[in-house]
């Protein structure tokens, strides 16, 4: 990654310099913020009750969990004062709110450097647009259709578009999408284009999907039927048969995972269509949206990977734009097919544009910063990152299960599940994603080897202080991931 780089500001004569995060940055020269105290709340992260138990299966129960909270209090937040009316001359306001930034900025960067739980690739350089910051870009309305609004970047949305179409196989002129907000307003949008389609169409899910699913399914009352998963997190297809005959009489809305959240799981897409082909389904019963929020731009990298591709019979694709893509802000990409859209399209006068897409105003900064990575990096370059990723992952798997930690890692991603970790601060100090005795490393294009030999080392460190008593275990993870893959005591 660059070092400090010269960048140009909209004012003249003004210089400023652009500090990027480069590999040997030193944390310790940077003062460390303390974590806010942890807050508890009893809320059993709820198991649900139609799940089986295995023998020899400890499954856990449900108030096993509990829900811990950084507490978000008054007494740490940044107050907004009225200014005085000297602040001007003499310049107090200013210096007290250019230190509140820099240390923020310090803080950022250390935070940045022990994160390891989410899917954002960390690992960035767009000094190049910080010009741009200048400008207040909006794509409000259709990507397709120039509002009154002029200063958008829909050029550089429509070339991404055309990016995904192409990688995801659909015609320029059979498709239609847009730049969303997030990974979440894609689903929010292929379960709506769904649903207008199908208006009594039943709502499929695994069980595993993510959260914003559910919430459409909320959000638009509609049936919703969760389907089991298999231990790996795949959507079960023979449970999806059976709740399916139950319900031929109805349309079927199916969300498949391209990547469950927490296990990085890969539903079996081609499996999904056949299982609705033979109960009856024919195409004109059924809409398949994809979720691809973290691999939907990595599995189309990886050989021996089921293709997500507009010539089977799906309905709409997304993905997160600051996951595997690297975008510094929230964003998203949706594709659909143009002769669905026209259900959702409507007027509006005082755009002089047409509006299909969820929100309103559309952050007009993030179409320009995925057209930048897209073509500095290209096919070949996600390809390479897609192939570290997987490596390093393998590395971590394989290290923590010498290090005798139960872990798993699906065949088609660089999700790796391992024991949740005893001590929360631990927890908050590498921002582990945790469910019930689970915890999850993500590993993404920053997180180096390095980087893991850290973080393992550190767990190693601390599970000799946690269990040196022989009465404290770790947890068993047999229910979560497998018998083959605990290494609790029962299991090892
Ligand atoms: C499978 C899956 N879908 C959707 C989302 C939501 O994406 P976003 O956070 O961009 O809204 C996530 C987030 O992690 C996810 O893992």
């Amino acid at each position: 990654m660059a070092g400090p780089v010269e960048i140009e500001t909209a004012s003249p004569n003004v210089k400023e310099k652009m500090e990027i995060l480069t590999d040997n940055f030193d944390p310790p020269a940077v003062v460390v913020e303390p974590l806010l105290p942890v807050v508890t709340v009893a809320n059993g992260g709820p198991r649900e009750s139609e799940e089986e138990e295995e023998e020899g299966v400890e499954k856990p129960t449900k108030k096993s969990k509990e829900i811990e909270l950084g507490r978000n209090v008054h007494s740490t937040c940044l107050a907004i004062t009225e200014p005085e009316t000297n602040d001007e001359f003499t310049g107090d306001k200013e210096a007290y709110m250019a230190a509140v930034l820099a240390r923020y900025r310090r803080n950022l960067m250390e935070r940045t450097k022990h994160h390891l739980g989410y899917p954002y690739n960390l690992d960035f350089d767009y000094g190049a647009l910080a010009q741009l910051q200048h400008f207040s870009i909006n794509n409000l309305g259709d990507p397709f259709i120039e509002s009154n609004y002029g200063v958008h970047s829909r050029q550089f949305e429509v070339g991404v578009l055309d990016w995904f179409a192409r990688l995801w196989e659909i015609e320029k002129n059979e498709f239609w999408g847009y730049i969303t907000n997030c990974g979440t307003e894609g689903n929010l949008h292929g379960i709506l284009v769904g649903r207008e389609v199908f208006p009594d169409g039943i709502l499929y899910a695994s069980r595993e999907s993510h959260y914003s699913i559910f919430k459409a399914a909320r959000m638009y009352r509609m049936v919703c039927v969760k389907v089991h998963t298999l231990v790996s997190g795949e959507i079960d297809c023979s449970d999806f048969r059976v709740k399916l005959l139950d319900n031929k009489d109805k349309p079927a809305i199916i969300n498949v995972n391209i990547g469950t959240t927490v296990k990085g799981a890969v539903d079996d897409l081609d499996l999904v269509i056949q299982t609705l082909e033979k109960c009856g389904f024919s195409h004109d019963k059924f809409y398949i949206h994809c979720d691809g929020a973290l691999f939907g731009l990595m599995m189309p990298f990886i050989k021996r990977a089921p293709k997500v591709t507009f010539k089977k019979p799906i309905g709409s694709v997304s993905v997160s734009g600051h996951k595997f893509v690297g975008c510094p802000m929230p964003c998203g990409v949706q594709i659909t097919r143009m002769e669905h859209i026209n259900v959702l399209s409507s007027n509006v006068e005082y755009l002089a544009s047409k509006d299909a897409t969820i929100m309103g105003s559309r952050n007009g900064h993030a179409p320009i910063f995925l057209w930048y990575t897209l073509n500095k990096k290209g096919y070949k370059g996600f390809q390479k990152e897609v192939q570290k990723c997987l490596r390093n992952a393998h590395y971590l798997k394989d290290r923590l299960r010498g290090a005798g930690i139960g872990a798993m890692l699906n065949e088609l991603s660089s999700t790796v599940v391992f024991e949740r970790p005893q001590d929360v601060e631990f927890v908050r100090r590498w921002q582990l994603a945790c469910e019930r005795n689970i915890a999850h490393v993500v590993v993404m294009p920053n997180v180096t080897i390095e980087k893991l030999d850290v973080f393992l080392n550190e767990l190693v460190e601390k599970r000799s202080i946690w269990y040196q008593e022989e009465h404290v275990q770790p947890p068993c993870i047999a229910a979560d991931i497998g018998k083959e893959n605990c290494a609790c005591s029962l299991h090892k």
